[in-house]
């Protein structure tokens, strides 16, 4: 963009031959986002000193709807003076830059080259009319720089909400896992050291896997899991694990579904996660069921547990909670839905359908 703004800049100054001249584009402090110049040579530009800030004419200009032609720049009541070192200027010409309603900014040229009306500004009508139109162009290049940049800033946020429910599917439930795991092995390493041995093993199994499961996250892969055994095998096997590792009873079952498409099979993998890590950190259960149905094409999948339950549009409400908004997320995201129900006292119920392929 700053090309764009410098070409202007020297466009304008060449066709309506002035001696200098400048776009500014005002930031949200008091000073200059952009100031370019054209017919100050680098040295003059070092010795003038800093940006200037928007006083004086400048600050004017940023707020002028109209062209402003003056004849001496210096004798308007609005001037505010300029340091010792920069150019010397008379006749003045500047037009705002504007979006709409909005002024992006504004540029101007001081001193006319060809001989002046007594008096009078070296600048025309005609000029201010054709360095209205070099503004016009400066603004299509400003909002296009903006959009842009917005663009730019959105894309970050989406990437940004990814990469955090990723973080809280894959990693987190590891993490948890992993701190009931080095609980058990502290509370064991006294009574039956070579127990407490077998459980500081899987300490250090959990820790590698969450490692990969951040790596996955960072780089967006598929869970290594699903890839090597499929969506039925790896719920099967995480769920053996946290039955064992936890009181409560966790069973699974699976009636008639196969291989499903990957998106699918990961979303489904990381809502039953999240529901059965809900159900194991918040409810009390002593049951918990997790059930995969076959859907035509398509599958369902049912976690279940018996534990004291919770008001769902009150947790929604609450909104600083990830795993059912990221639930909701990951289903809606392969084109299927998800439904919670519950109440207190009554256990949990969270559901999943997927189309399949
Ligand atoms: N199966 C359940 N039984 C009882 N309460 C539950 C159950 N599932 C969720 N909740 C309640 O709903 C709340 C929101 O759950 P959610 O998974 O969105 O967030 P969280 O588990 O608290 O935190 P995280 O962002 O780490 O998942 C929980 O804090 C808990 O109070
Ligand atoms: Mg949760």
């Amino acid at each position: 963009m700053r090309d764009v703004l410098k070409t202007i800049v020297a466009s304008a100054r060449d066709l309506l031959d002035a001696e200098y001249a400048a776009l500014g584009v005002p930031d949200d402090h008091g000073g200059f986002a952009q100031f370019v110049v054209d017919g100050v040579s680098d040295e003059q530009w070092k010795a003038i000193g800093p940006l200037p800030r928007q006083h004086g004419i400048l600050a004017a200009m940023l707020h002028d709807k109209q062209a402003e032609r003056l004849p001496d720049v210096r004798k308007d009541p609005r001037f505010g003076g300029w340091p010792a070192t920069h150019p010397d200027m008379s006749d003045f010409l500047g037009v705002p830059i504007r979006d709409g309603d909005d002024t992006l900014g504004t540029l101007f040229l001081a001193n006319k080259r060809c001989p002046k009306p007594e008096g009078g500004c070296g600048f025309t009508e005609d000029d201010a009319e054709l360095l209205g139109i070099l503004a016009q162009h400066a603004a299509i290049a400003l909002t296009n720089a903006r959009l842009y940049e917005r663009s730019r800033e959105l894309t970050i946020t989406e990437e940004r909400t990814r990469l955090a429910h990723e973080l809280h599917d894959a990693v987190s439930q590891k993490l948890f896992s992993l701190r009931l795991t080095a609980q058990a092995a502290a509370a064991l390493v006294d009574r039956d050291p070579a127990r407490a041995k077998g459980e500081l093993q899987q300490v250090a199994a959990l820790a590698a896997e969450a490692a990969d499961e951040l790596r996955a996250a960072v780089v967006e892969l598929r869970p290594a899991a699903l890839e090597e055994d499929g969506l039925i095998n790896t719920l099967r096997t995480q769920i053996q694990v946290l039955d064992r590792a936890h009181s409560a009873e966790v069973t699974f079952e699976n009636c008639g579904v196969r291989a499903l498409p990957p998106a699918q099979e990961e979303a489904l993998l990381r809502v039953a996660q999240e529901a059965l890590h809900n159900a194991l950190r918040h409810s009390e259960a002593e049951h918990v069921s997790v059930v995969l149905i076959r859907r035509g094409q398509g599958a369902a999948l049912r976690v279940v547990d018996d534990g004291r339950g919770f008001e769902p549009r009150a947790v929604r409400r609450a909104g600083r909670h990830l795993g059912l908004v990221s639930m909701r997320h990951r289903a809606s995201g392969v084109g299927g839905r998800l439904i919670v129900k519950s109440a207190p006292g009554e256990g949990a119920t969270i559901e999943m359908e997927v189309p399949g392929g």
